[in-house]
């Protein structure tokens, strides 16, 4: 494929932004290459700028679960463009979403509204400080929680692509307030909750890992932090960010049956525009301010465009739609399966949801450990294969797929075709 204007792009990009991107693991680096500029999207298709069409299964790192540019939001941001764009004040567009994340998860009975994953979580674990008086946090190895200091202590995603355990510039003694335990691990858990219970004011999950590859958390896992946190007071935080409208129609909490005290959600509720919020129940997001002693603001949130385009896309996710996409997925999944018994590759394939995920490893992938234990030689190889054959999956290892509403019957098998066609070019060495 002739990448020849991209790569000029990149050029010029690096002159301007650290790195040529605007977030990490945009750069490829993970992968080797160089990304692709990307000039539009419609549908299940990304097209660069030189032309090259690719069938995407990134949708933005997850929000385009509709498939990119649909009618419907389209139209409804059209219209919502010319009240003005921004009012810095109440408005309809903000409380129709929120009523509408109150209808479909009925575990929200506040919710705050925000621009960012990381702002979400930044917030909710603030709450957790300050509604219950204590310092730690507890995270999970691997999980990716946004940038914000607390979380950057041996992340996922972006973090654990670059080969990072943390960031520079973080206070030690803020991160040594965050307790870092390897993921599906209760005993561990179990242990840091009989030295700190009186300390600990939240744990904070995501209960089907997506920054780490998609990797699930066991019931048994996530009912334990359940249960801790109920016994000691800690607050119970899902951080549903990727997992939102993605592995359930009603996120993990809905998959699982959890009943967690907080979540965060982004990505899907504001259907590719910068909507995130966080919320739970009413004792808690009560002590937000302007109602409580817990601060949180934003100018531009609850922003009226980016609230229609997010209501104007979660209307259209019904569960049916949504069981559509999750059968797609399957379909995709259970294809790749057979085609690596059939080249007996070393490759560890799921889907949860209308997310799948794959690991180069014989067994399959349970923590972080495991999934930096994979082969990422065998990764890269495989990612540029499928890139040649106009496939574009997430540029990492430590990443997850999506499907969108979009992805048609014959996108999937050209997928498969593609797959086929890298397994074998992989066998003849
Ligand atoms: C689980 C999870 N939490 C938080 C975030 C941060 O969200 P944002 O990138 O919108 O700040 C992400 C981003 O990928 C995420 O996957």
């Amino acid at each position: 494929m002739k990448t020849s204007k991209s790569q000029a792009y990149f050029q010029q990009a690096q002159e301007v932004f650290p790195g040529g991107v605007n977030s990490p693991v945009r750069s490829f680096q993970a992968v080797g290459g160089e990304p692709l500029c990307i000039a539009k999207a419609q549908g299940s298709y990304i097209e660069d700028i030189d032309g090259n069409r690719y069938i995407d299964y990134v949708l933005s790192w997850g929000p385009m679960i509709l498939g990119h540019a649909p009618k419907t939001v389209l139209e409804a941001v059209n219209k919502s463009l010319s009240l003005g764009t921004s009012f810095g004040a109440p408005c309809q567009a903000e409380l129709d979403l929120g009523l509408l994340l109150k209808e479909r998860l009925p575990y929200l009975e506040k919710v705050r509204m925000v621009n960012s994953g990381t702002e979400a979580t930044m917030s909710a674990i603030r709450l957790a400080r300050g509604v219950t008086g204590r310092k730690k946090i507890v995270k999970f190895i691997g999980c990716y929680h946004g940038h914000s200091d607390s979380f950057l202590v041996q992340a996922g995603s972006g973090v654990a692509s670059l080969g990072m355990a943390s960031s520079a510039g973080i206070l030690p003694e803020l991160a040594q307030e965050t307790i870092a335990l390897p993921f599906n691990d209760l005993e561990a858990l179990e242990a840091v909750f009989e030295a700190y219970a009186s300390d600990i004011a939240g744990v904070i999950v995501e209960a089907v890992a997506g920054n780490m590859g998609l990797v699930p958390g066991t019931p048994t896992f996530l009912q334990g932090i359940q249960k801790l946190c109920k016994k000691t007071g800690a607050l119970f935080i899902v951080d549903e960010v990727m997992t939102g409208f993605r592995v359930h129609i009603q996120g993990a909490v809905g998959l699982f049956g959890l009943e967690p005290d907080l979540v965060c959600l982004g990505k899907v509720i504001g259907s590719g525009f910068p909507v995130a919020a966080f919320g739970g129940k009413a004792i808690w997001m009560d002590q937000v301010a302007p109602l409580g002693p817990v601060y949180q603001a934003g100018t531009l949130s609850g922003n009226p465009i980016a609230m229609t385009a997010g209501y104007a896309g979660l209307s259209a996710l019904t569960s049916e739609v949504f069981k559509a996409i999750v059968e797609k997925t399957s379909y995709l999944v259970e294809g790749l399966q057979s085609l690596v018994e059939q080249y007996q590759m070393k490759l560890q394939v799921l889907s949860i949801g209308t997310m799948f995920g794959f690991f180069c490893s014989d067994k399959p992938v349970t923590n972080f450990e495991l999934s930096q234990a994979s082969d990422h030689e065998l990764f890269t190889q495989l990612y540029n294969l499928l890139l040649n054959e106009g496939i574009y999956l997430a540029p990492s290892p430590y990443e997850a797929n999506f499907l969108s509403a979009a992805h048609t019957w014959e996108d999937l098998q050209e997928t498969l075709t593609a797959f086929e066609m890298a397994f074998k070019t992989l066998k003849e060495g």
